[in-house]
């Protein structure tokens, strides 16, 4: 496999959270400035988020923005709430099935995650998406201080 796409260890993703990565967009066209996860790299290039999760009993990825509100991330640089294989958004409690991103509750019920493609090989997690560059573990630039999102009900 090729390093630079080499993510993470497969521990080092968990089952009841979330762990971020930053991306950057093949395609820099694509990306929606409403979606809450964009940020900008020090050359000015966007760059994006997943949130990455073994909560379905292996791993899968996301890009990190609700369905309902497009500009709020679902995990805000602490782990998204992760439970029974289903991914939280905290601001009005939808639920996302980590298996595939389908949303069975909440106001944007029958709306799905935008997956980010990933595989295992030997004991990692590799980008396996012709749409995204890796970058680093953690938030896309100016995205650290829980910047970009609204206030949920947690006070977060
Ligand atoms: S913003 Fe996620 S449920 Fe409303």
């Amino acid at each position: 496999m090729d390093e630079h796409r080499r993510i993470a260890g497969v521990e080092e993703v968990p089952e009841e959270s979330t762990l971020l990565a930053t991306l950057r967009p093949v395609d820099p066209e694509a990306v929606d400035e409403g979606e809450g996860d964009l940020g900008e790299g020090e050359d000015g290039a966007p760059e994006v988020e997943a949130i990455l999760t073994r909560a379905a009993g292996e791993v899968r990825a996301f890009r990190n923005y609700c369905q309902h509100w497009t500009d709020v991330r679902l995990d805000k640089d602490d782990g998204a709430f992760v439970r029974n294989g289903e991914v939280f958004c905290q601001t009005h409690g939808a639920t996302f099935e980590a298996d595939g991103g389908y949303c069975n509750f909440g106001p944007c019920e029958g709306a799905v995650l935008e997956s980010v493609g990933v595989t295992v090989a030997d004991g990692a997690v590799y980008l396996d998406d012709d749409g995204y560059d890796f970058v680093r573990l953690g938030p896309s630039a100016g995205k650290g201080d829980g910047g970009g999102s609204r206030i949920d009900f947690t006070g977060n």
